[in-house]
């Protein structure tokens, strides 16, 4: 019996399909970048990164070319990283510019991994450098400041492949039930159907409805649209390996008027195939001034998210342990998770085969 027939599937990504390189990944927050050094892996690979004193952020493999100390544990001044091991330094594009005892440095660098910093995120390419254009950093709610409110997480981490954490984010129909007493989604929201659009390697997804119970806890107090006919759509927008991007818009129906919105974007980072780095990072924009309620609700977010986090860990645990000879079934709601992972994995086959 083949046991690894339980998560294999020939269209669909799953936990053991291999990373994707060519995409801006989110390295860190922004204040995670600072003059002291830290480690992270992001796709298997060890990465030392900091600020420079002028402030640029700079990300480098962590493994000096010598004898694989991490330099992360080394010293960093103002020059560069030199190797606590044996004293071989670097500048910060990587390349060794000291080597004790000897008058001639060999022509040899350690990566350095292209890094841009955009609102509370520091982005790193991981693919082909001549591939690596900030024109293809997923956008961000944050780049028209004036008309958000923004709350950002904290770090987070996932015992989880990111594909579940994108499968869980492009699935509706999780939150009446993961979420029961979190979102108090009433069953006017799972009855709803899910709308789908795949758009070229971006899938598109929402469910509208006019019932106002299901708004209670996505919208702030002051919103009352009672005796108003409304549309109110929760949706997301699987964007890249990288981005996943939820939201909530409320419409008066026959208002001219931009809708009242909260978006939750996503960030997935693989760190090994079992595991990822997250960030979240919520925006709204009405209400703007109300401090308490962007703290009260990226609350909520976060408890919402530390139930996915369990509910991924489970479904981690099981698929690399459970030795049944299985293969999973699916229902409608899944369509945009499926849609997702067929977008993966024929990424993936490019990339790979
Ligand atoms: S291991 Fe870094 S200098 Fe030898
Ligand atoms: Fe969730």
């Amino acid at each position: 019996m083949n046991n690894s027939r339980s998560y294999c599937n020939k269209n669909l990504a799953d936990i053991h399909t291999p990373l994707l390189h060519n995409y801006w990944y989110v390295a860190g927050l922004s204040t995670e970048f600072t003059v002291e050094m830290r480690e992270r892996t992001i796709l298997e690979k060890s990465m030392v990164m900091y600020r420079k004193a002028d402030g640029t952020p700079v990300i480098l493999q962590n493994r000096c070319a010598h004898r694989s100390f991490p330099l992360d544990k080394s010293i960093l001044d103002d020059e560069g990283i030199r190797c606590r091991y044996h004293g071989i330094k670097y500048n910060h594009e990587g390349e060794i510019i000291d080597v004790p005892c000897q008058t001639k440095c060999p022509k040899v660098s350690i990566k350095k991994y292209p890094a841009h910093e955009i609102g509370p995120f520091i982005w790193v390419w991981m693919g082909d450098k001549d591939k690596a254009d900030i024109k293809d950093i997923p956008e961000l709610p944050i780049y028209d400041m004036e008309k958000w409110t923004h709350v950002v997480s904290e770090y987070n981490h996932m015992e989880g492949n990111y594909i579940l954490v994108h499968e869980n984010l492009c699935d509706l129909s999780h939150l009446p039930f993961l979420h029961a007493e979190t979102f108090k989604t009433p069953p006017a929201y799972s009855d709803t159907p899910i709308e789908m659009e795949v758009d070229g390697d971006e899938v598109k997804f929402y469910r509208s409805m006019h019932d106002w119970s299901a708004l209670s806890a996505f919208f702030h107090p002051a919103i009352d649209f009672s005796g108003k006919e409304f549309t109110y759509i929760s949706g997301g927008h699987y964007m890249s390996p990288a981005t996943n991007k939820g939201y909530a818009k409320l419409t008066a129906d026959g208002e001219n008027k931009d809708p009242i919105c909260h978006y939750v974007s996503h960030y997935m980072t693989p760190e090994t195939q079992g595991s990822c780095h997250y960030y979240w990072f919520v925006a709204r924009n009405y209400e703007l001034d109300d401090h308490e309620y962007s703290q009260k609700f990226g609350k909520m977010v976060q408890t919402g998210f530390d139930e996915d986090r369990v509910a991924v860990k489970y479904m981690q645990d099981m698929l690399e342990q459970d030795k049944l000879d299985f293969k999973e079934m699916s229902v409608k709601a899944d369509a945009p998770g499926l849609a997702m992972r067929k977008i993966i994995k024929r990424l993936a086959d490019k990339e790979y085969c």
